[in-house]
């Protein structure tokens, strides 16, 4: 019998009969894999803000449960006293973390179903949000896989292929954003050889991206985040893919803190980077990168967090922005489940947006 690896497992899902949220706990990766169940809010909010559970599309889907959960919890017929109840527990969930899109994007998709459903019994309001969870995390799995097949036509058999943070299968419901194409990649025998930045400070790529690769047996190389110039100048990477917290009208990109540099360093070694973004992760109400809220992390996660003992001096100042935008200029292409935009941004993501309208999908 084949042994089961990290990829036989669910990254969330609902756990109806004990009406909880069950994730993979992702600080503990790789060394163990341990599913966690959440129910309360304070467990869910916690899940998202300690980064158990983490990646814009994972964390949408966690929080779309993790709504349905809290409202099967609220013991009442009463429409306006659940509804009341419903916004709070929402925004309590949506303050967790500010800047992956998905977060307020999936819970504002469940308050429209209890808005557009209020003429109904809330018992059945509650169903219908349990379905637009399973929705949400349905959808992901497709877009997913279509944004594979669209960057799998950026590359060719045997390529190099550069990543950074982890935009994999456990940041998404299943095949991951920038690593759908190495996914397809590898089912096809394209041969890929993939470069997977560790990701200081929470070494999301060794912990994560690392793991799952290796473990789908995809040819993976570990390098430290400063190790990326000296791979693009041998020639070993054809191109970049990395996913993206928030995408601004401009394709101005917000991503994990380091993207940016490897961008600007891809740029000058003529070497093409993609952003992979599900259309839940574009936002067209933000102009610009400027405009878009990153995340300040706690400063223990650069001086002690993952060594085993402190690695600087006790009250150093310390800076640890959990993101950086990459500017659009560096972007040679937004890869996205209908299809590839190009610059100009503002005008081909209203193109995509125009796609998804046409397919019904809005
Ligand atoms: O802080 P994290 O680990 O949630 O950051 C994740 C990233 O930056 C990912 O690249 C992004 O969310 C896209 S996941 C498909």
């Amino acid at each position: 019998m084949q042994q089961k690896t990290i990829m036989d497992y669910e990254t969330v899902r609902l756990d109806e009969e004990n009406g909880a949220v069950v994730i993979i706990d992702q600080t503990k990766l790789p060394g163990k894999i341990e599913l966690i169940s959440l129910k309360t809010a304070q467990e869910l909010w916690d899940a998202i803000y300690l980064l158990k559970v983490r990646g814009a599309p994972a964390i949408g889907v966690a929080a779309a449960y993790g709504i349905y959960v809290l409202s099967i919890q609220i013991d009442t017929e009463d429409y306006e006293t659940f509804y009341r109840e419903f916004v709070k527990q929402k925004e309590y969930l949506d303050s967790a973390r500010p800047t992956a899109v998905n977060l307020s994007w999936a819970l504002n998709r469940m308050l429209r179903v209890v808005e557009t459903q209020r003429e109904k019994p809330v018992f059945a309001i509650k169903e219908k949000l349990r379905q637009e969870a399973a929705a949400i995390q349905e959808e992901d799995i497709l877009v997913c896989k279509k944004i594979g097949e669209y960057g799998l036509e950026l590359v060719k058999p045997g390529d190099g292929i550069l990543t950074h943070c982890n935009a994999g299968q456990l940041a998404t419901s299943k095949y991951g954003t920038a690593t759908a194409p190495i996914y397809l990649g590898q089912e096809r025998g394209y041969g890929f050889r993939v470069f997977a930045d560790e990701t200081r400070p929470l070494l999301q790529g060794a912990r994560l991206t690392a793991f799952e690769l290796q473990s789908s047996g995809v040819d993976v190389t570990l390098i430290c985040d400063n190790m990326s110039a000296t791979v693009m100048k041998n020639g070993w990477v054809n191109a970049v893919f990395v996913g993206c917290d928030r995408v601004a009208a401009n394709g101005d990109t917000a991503n994990k803190i380091g993207t940016s540099v490897v961008a600007a360093v891809a740029k000058y070694y003529g070497i093409p980077v993609y952003i992979c973004a599900p259309t839940s992760t574009i936002d067209l109400n933000t102009a610009t990168g400027a405009e878009i809220n990153i995340e300040q992390r706690p400063a223990e996660e650069v001086t002690e967090m993952w060594y085993q003992q402190r690695m600087a001096p006790e009250g150093v100042k310390v800076f640890n922005p959990a993101f950086d935008v990459t500017d659009h200029e560096l972007i040679a292409g937004i890869v996205t489940e209908y299809g590839v935009a190009r610059a100009p941004y503002t005008e081909s993501l209203k193109e995509i947006f125009r796609k998804k309208e046409n397919a019904g999908n809005i």
